[in-house]
């Protein structure tokens, strides 16, 4: 599942974006929607939050529902930036680096590749400026999806229609197919938290949503990796194109990883696994009066290290250390414990990052002792640097030398 970033600029074309988002929504990519303030006066804002189910950005809402900047957001977690329609003048603004609304805004802040799909009058489409506006951009690697030639609203008959949504979303698949740089890769992940059980209607669990792991999942899937997923319970949808398989307790994550190890390239360890469950649970519902105080508690099986010792030479592991303080120390001390290459490490501590938060701030701690901080940023942008990390380890173990292409 790839996320696009839609851009809807102010003309009579602009309708036909909703349908350009309706084929990605079907196709199963997540869409997000930046839109000029022309664009809104023919299309109503609502339709496009409507359809793809998210704040949409626009000069009038630059904030996201829990007050994050949208234009830095929406621009850190796309994999493509396709603008549709596109003016002539918001041509000219990106070649000339303008940033003066929300649209513009993000352009600029955003680093992947960006599709344009211009719809103007045919003497405008033809006009020195415009031209010589679109070969300032494809020298710069943008991606023009040329208008059609026909009807023009204007009256006019002649080149400058917007190309037809099927191929605006095949461009811009296409484009994110050249991108696959982790096609040869299987990822076998855990997520989410996981639920010993207590008596039928009880359990202990822990806080974690199955965020960072999903992202994680989706980012991957995104650059072409066969991904499986075994789930904690989670509030979170089923990602398109990954085999999941869904566990409750500790032992039955244990034997999902286990059985799946041997066919994986790299191994994921995002769950927050519970470290304790109840020597013997109840098949009764445990009665307020019969409730004991103190319930028997025993350890449950360390899934990362089992699969640390397992691990073959040319398979990467990644473990993941949710600590309060002393972060690196204790992350180090888990990565040489448990045999993993790569420790994603993060400060719990702060309620504006980890658990439930949609951002995150980790450090990268290598086996070879390097760190590495990735800053503060939406969880699918640190699941790209995670998936960067593991793309060079892979790389290396399998004798392909250490890989330097982050283009990403
Ligand atoms: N892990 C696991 N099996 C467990 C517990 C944890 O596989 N029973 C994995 C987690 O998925 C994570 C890493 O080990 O990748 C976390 O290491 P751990 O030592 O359990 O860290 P914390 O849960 O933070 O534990 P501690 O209470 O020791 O800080």
């Amino acid at each position: 599942m790839a996320s696009i970033l839609l851009g809807v600029t102010g003309g009579i074309a602009a309708y036909k974006a909703c349908e350009v988002l309706r084929l990605f929504d079907k196709a199963g990519h997540r869409v997000r929607v930046v839109m000029t303030r022309t664009a809104t006066e023919f299309v109503g804002p609502l339709t496009f939050e409507t359809l793809s189910k998210a704040p949409v950005l626009t000069d009038a809402r630059p904030l996201g529902e829990q007050g994050s900047i949208l234009h830095i957001e929406y621009a850190d977690e796309a994999d493509v930036f396709v603008i549709a329609p596109c003016t002539a003048n918001v041509i000219a603004k990106l070649a000339q680096g303008v940033a003066d609304d929300a649209l513009s805004t993000t352009a600029l802040a955003f680093t992947g590749p960006v599709l344009i799909a211009p719809a103007m009058n045919v003497n405008m489409w033809h006009s020195a400026p415009v031209q010589g506006n679109l070969e300032i951009l494809r020298k710069r690697g943008m991606h023009v999806v040329e208008p059609s030639s026909g009807d023009l609203a204007c009256g006019w008959v002649g080149e400058g229609r917007l190309a037809e949504p099927p191929e605006i979303v095949e461009a811009v698949l296409k484009v994110l197919d050249a991108r696959k740089d982790l096609a040869r890769l299987r990822i076998l992940v855990s997520a989410g938290p996981t639920q010993e059980k207590l008596d039928p209607v009880r359990f202990i669990s822990n806080r974690s949503s199955g965020k960072m792991g999903y992202a994680v999942v989706e980012a991957a899937r995104a650059r072409g990796a066969s991904v499986t997923l075994v789930s904690g319970p989670v509030a979170l949808t089923k990602p398109p194109g990954v085999t999941v398989l869904p566990v409750e307790s500790a032992m039955e994550m244990k034997s999902a990883m286990d059985s799946r190890m041997a066919e994986a390239d790299v191994v994921i360890m995002a769950a927050a696994v519970a470290d304790y469950r109840a020597a013997a649970p109840s098949d009764r519902k445990i009665k307020k009066d019969a409730f004991e105080v103190s319930i028997s508690l025993v350890r449950t099986d360390d899934i990362l290290a089992g699969l640390g010792k397992a691990k073959r030479a040319d398979q990467v592991l990644v473990g993941f250390a949710a600590e309060t303080n002393d972060v690196l120390a204790y992350a180090g001390d888990k990565l040489k414990r448990k045999n993993a290459d790569l420790f994603v490490a993060n400060d719990v501590s702060r309620t504006d990052i980890g658990f439930s938060a949609d951002e995150n701030e980790v450090h990268l701690l290598f086996a070879d002792g390097r760190a590495e901080k990735v800053e503060k940023a939406p969880k699918r942008k640190i699941a790209n640097a995670i998936l960067d990390a593991v793309k060079a380890l892979h790389a290396a173990k399998s004798g392909r030398g250490s890989d330097t292409d982050r283009s990403r």
